[in-house]
Parts: structure tokens; C-alpha cells; sequence
């Protein structure tokens, strides 16, 4: 721990599944949303946009797509989009074509814009006490999410965020020891997985709130399972979605 508030609050991260219900105050949502769009922007470009879904029905379709019980129950749900469409109509209005908007270099430049400002405001929110679900899970069938928030050609919705006051205290979950992860000026090829004996041992010490009856897997079983193991899922047409919504073609390099 250091005498640093932010870093404080940072190495205290713990994603948050159960919220009480109540839902974020104007103010507090216009604080994440300024949070968000003072947020370092790619080239800036600002190409990202934040939808909140509070419609029930549009919420419970999204819970169907995620698969986990806790997405658009309680808490407020942002859902964070690639936005090309706007600066697209921008250049059409005056005038111009399409240029690089459908470049997979441009789309990557959404991609970074939106997941920094998701992280931006997941700081926020936990300096303000609340606590956040990050939920990748909205991907887990592309279009359908599309489809439901009924979203034009050159966006994506590229990571949802749950939001609201914790109603559950996770334990701290370890991560991997920073020799692992950072390197100076080479990658360090020779991983010897025997080296993460110890952290192994520490992650199963790791009691997870979804399913608190059981210890988690080591870290090194979690990456040699399922997770990664083949298996076919509604994720892998990714880039057929993204093409269809005119993204990544890398129509417009000449
Ligand atoms: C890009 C991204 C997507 C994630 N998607 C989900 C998700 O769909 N559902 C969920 O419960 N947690 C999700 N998480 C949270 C991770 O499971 C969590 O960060 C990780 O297990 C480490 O736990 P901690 O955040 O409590 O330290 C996601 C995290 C990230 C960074």
C-alpha cells in the first residue's frame, strides 16, 4: 500500500456480480460519462459512444446473451460501442468519402478509445464507492447484441460495464508476480511453467463469489482447460459480424 489515494484504490480492484437496488444518481452517471469522454482519444478522433440501458426488456435480452444471472439486474448498464458512424456522417456532410473509416487500423483505434474509457470510468466509480462488473459477455453472440440495441452499420458494442453499489465484498484476486509480466527491452521466450508454482498454489487459495462452495483451479489448470480448450461458439463470427457492420473490411486503402 502506498500513501497514494488512486493507486490505493487501484490495487484494491475487485470486480463486483451482486449490486443492492438502487441505481446511480444523475449526477454520479454525469460524472462517469464526463469521466469517460475526457478519457485520451485516439488520434482524436472520439470514436466511441456509451449506450445506458434501462429499458427492462432490452436488459433481459442482454442477460440472455451474457448468460449470467447478475447482467441487467441491479446497478445501471453501460454498454461501450466502437463509434465510426458518427465521424462517417461527418465526412459524408461535407462532402467526403468514407476515406479509412473501414480499416481494421481505424476500428482498433474505436477498440482502444472505448475499452480506455471503460477503464476510466471503472477508476471513477470505485473512488466514488461503487463497484463494477466489466462484461465481455455481451459478445458472446455479436449480432444478437446488435440487433438488440438496434445499432447502425459502423458500430460495435465492444464491452458492457455494470455498475452500482456493491452488495457483496470479494476477496482480493491475486495476479500473476510482476517478474511474469513485465520485461525490460526483451521478451523473455524460456517460461518454465515450474515457476509459477507459488502463484499457483495462491490462486487456488482464491474463493470465488459465483460459485462459493468450491476453490478456484490453479491459474496454470484455468489457461490448460476449457476456457481455451476448441469448441465452436457463436463468438468465433466475430469478424463476419464486424464485416457486415462495414468494420475491418479494409476497404479504403489504396
Ligand atoms: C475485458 C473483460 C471482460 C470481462 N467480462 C466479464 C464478464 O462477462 N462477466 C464477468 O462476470 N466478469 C467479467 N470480467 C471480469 C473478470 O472476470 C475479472 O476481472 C477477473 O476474474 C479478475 O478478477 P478481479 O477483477 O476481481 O480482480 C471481465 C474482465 C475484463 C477485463
Amino acid at each position: 500500500m502506498t500513501e497514494n489515494r488512486t493507486i490505493n484504490n487501484q490495487l484494491n480492484h475487485r470486480t463486483i456480480r451482486a449490486f443492492k437496488p438502487v441505481n446511480l444518481s444523475k449526477e454520479q452517471l454525469k460524472a462517469l460519462y464526463s469521466v469517460a469522454s475526457h478519457t485520451p482519444t485516439s488520434m482524436f478522433m472520439q470514436q466511441m459512444s456509451i449506450m445506458h440501458i434501462t429499458d427492462p426488456d432490452k436488459r433481459a435480452a442482454i442477460r440472455e446473451v451474457s448468460k449470467q444471472s447478475y447482467v441487467g439486474e441491479n446497478g445501471d448498464l453501460l454498454i461501450f460501442l466502437v463509434d465510426l458512424y458518427r465521424n462517417q456522417q461527418i465526412r459524408r456532410q461535407k462532402g467526403k468519402d468514407d476515406g479509412r473509416l473501414h480499416t481494421a487500423d481505424i476500428f482498433f483505434q474505436g477498440v482502444d478509445d472505448a475499452i480506455m474509457a471503460a477503464q476510466n470510468v471503472i477508476v471513477a466509480a470505485e473512488s466514488m464507492n461503487l463497484g463494477v462488473v466489466p462484461l465481455g459477455s455481451i459478445k458472446n453472440d455479436p449480432q444478437k447484441m446488435i440487433d438488440i440495441l438496434e445499432l447502425p452499420q459502423m458500430t460495435f458494442p465492444v464491452l458492457g460495464l455494470q455498475v452500482g453499489v456493491p452488495d457483496q465484498q470479494p476477496q482480493l484476486k491475486p495476479r500473476l508476480p510482476l517478474q511474469f509480466t513485465t520485461f525490460d527491452n526483451s521478451y523473455p521466450r524460456d517460461i518454465n511453467i515450474d515457476e509459477l508454482k507459488d502463484y499457483d498454489q495462491t490462486v487456488t487459495t482464491y474463493y470465488d463469489l459465483r460459485d462459493a462452495n468450491r476453490r478456484i483451479d490453479s491459474f496454470t489448470d484455468q489457461i490448460a482447460g476449457q476456457k481455451l480448450d476448441r469448441h465452436r461458439t457463436k463468438r468465433d463470427e466475430i469478424m463476419k459480424v464486424l464485416h457486415q457492420q462495414g468494420l475491418c473490411t479494409d476497404e479504403g486503402i489504396d
